[in-house]
């Protein structure tokens, strides 16, 4: 006679320590719930409030990211993402790839590409300077104190 274990049987005996993939099933979760807030108030005061659209250029941009509280926003927005849709690219990786050099190799790129993409947008956010001290004046757009 075939005996069918239940269905939440563990496949091997369960590990000890924290297990990373409850953790980033929970992560998608969550992350994923804050975008949808973080997203949607980010296409509403861009493209809908005031003039909209329209309204976007540079001076635009160097007006909200004066504002501490939309640096932080943007920050949120680019850390939560990024992480959010490196952690689906590396299921789609395990999903589509065996294990082996191919597999290590992209996760290696994706991590890389997450580093990279977090640091200078990081950096860009909240060191950005739309009037830098000793440029010249043509070069300046017309609402520096310099132009
Ligand atoms: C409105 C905002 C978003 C919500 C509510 C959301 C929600 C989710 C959830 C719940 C999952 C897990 C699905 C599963 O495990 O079966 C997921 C997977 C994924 N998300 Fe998002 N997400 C959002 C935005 C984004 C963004 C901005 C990106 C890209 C940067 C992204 C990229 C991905 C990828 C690549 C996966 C893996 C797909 C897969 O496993 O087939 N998501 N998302």
């Amino acid at each position: 006679m075939t005996t069918i274990e239940a269905p939440r049987s563990p496949s091997r005996p369960a590990r000890r320590g924290v297990n990373l993939e409850k953790w980033g099933w929970i992560y998608m979760r969550l992350s994923g719930f804050l975008l949808v807030v973080l997203i949607f108030g980010h296409l509403f005061v861009n493209l809908l409030v005031g003039e909209g659209v329209k309204a976007i250029d540079f001076g635009f941009v160097a007006g909200k990211w004066a504002s501490p509280f939309w640096q932080w926003w943007d920050c949120l927005l680019l850390w939560l993402a990024l992480i959010h849709g490196a952690n689906g690219m590396r299921t789609l990786v395990n999903d589509y790839t065996n294990p082996g050099k191919v597999q290590t190799t992209l996760k290696v790129a994706l991590g890389a590409a997450v580093i990279v993409l977090l640091t200078l947008g990081t950096l860009v956010i909240f060191t950005f300077d739309p009037c830098p001290a000793g440029s010249p004046a043509e070069l300046l757009p017309s609402f520096c104190p310099a132009a």
